[in-house]
């Protein structure tokens, strides 16, 4: 399997013209990748004119279609191309109020439209201080992939990204790292069966750049990555991917 790295643009760039000009810098940049798949997850509004490489979407909402205004459905993204929604970022429970409960839903719809959830997990640094990691990862994917089929949840992508290196230039050591996906797997391997467990794609993400984005593939042992500020900079993220 292709190791997996991940685009996050966030609210970013503020015009087509800049999304536009940061996405084919990338398409051209990261053509020659064999073993890696690029996904870009630029905001929506972004989406129906980007082409070329693989497309996620940063968020969806948990009903397919109705009276909900603003909120974007996963089979509107599916008809526009989508493949993968980043699901539960940590910036979406924070500023948004996004509970398990409600991820569970999203988890849930995404799936059931046939697209592959980036379904992400991770401790914030007081929860690390406290010693809290196993049961804040442990009820974050208990319940939110409750209720979900074994056959739905061999599509999951799980991404590792603890809150206090989001943003902050403080990535996780690969060790931690390490540990946190074999604890990601020993949970998942309580909820399905173990070949699910062993299969299933783990990614990191938190302060991921060029200097370090390698080391987590071959020391952490992780599928792949999940990047957000260097993926900004066109000419990190084509780094970033070809030096995998
Ligand atoms: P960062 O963000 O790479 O800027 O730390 C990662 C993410 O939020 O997915």
């Amino acid at each position: 399997m292709k190791y997996l790295i991940v685009g996050n643009w966030k609210l970013n760039p503020t015009s087509q013209k800049e999304a536009k000009v940061l996405f084919d810098t990338v398409k051209k940049g990261v053509g020659k990748a064999k073993n890696v798949e690029v996904v870009l997850c630029p905001p929506f509004t972004y989406l129906a004119q980007l082409k070329g490489l693989v497309l996620g979407a940063q968020n969806v909402f948990h009903e397919d279609k109705g009276a909900f205004t603003g909120e974007i459905s996963a089979l509107q993204l599916k008809d526009m191309g989508v493949k993968y929604v980043i699901v539960g970022h940590s910036e979406r429970r924070k500023y948004f109020g996004e509970t398990n409960q409600i991820i569970n839903k999203k988890l849930k719809k995404v799936l059931h439209a046939g697209l592959t959830p980036i379904f992400c997990i991770g401790e914030t640094a007081e929860e690390r201080s406290a010693h809290n990691i196993q049961e804040v990862l442990e009820a974050q994917i208990t319940q939110g992939l409750d209720g979900i089929s074994r056959e739905d949840a061999k599509e999951v992508v799980v991404a590792y990204e603890p809150v206090w290196a989001i943003g902050t230039g403080q990535n996780c050591s690969t060790d931690e790292t390490h540990k946190a996906a074999l604890l990601i797997r020993k949970i998942m391997s309580n909820l399905y069966p173990a070949e699910l467990a062993k299969n299933l794609r783990v990614l990191y993400g938190g302060s991921v750049d060029s200097k370090n984005a390698t080391s987590y593939i071959t020391e952490a042992g992780v599928q792949g990555l999940l990047v957000g500020g260097a993926s900004l900079n066109a000419q990190e993220f084509i780094s970033i991917v070809l030096n995998i």
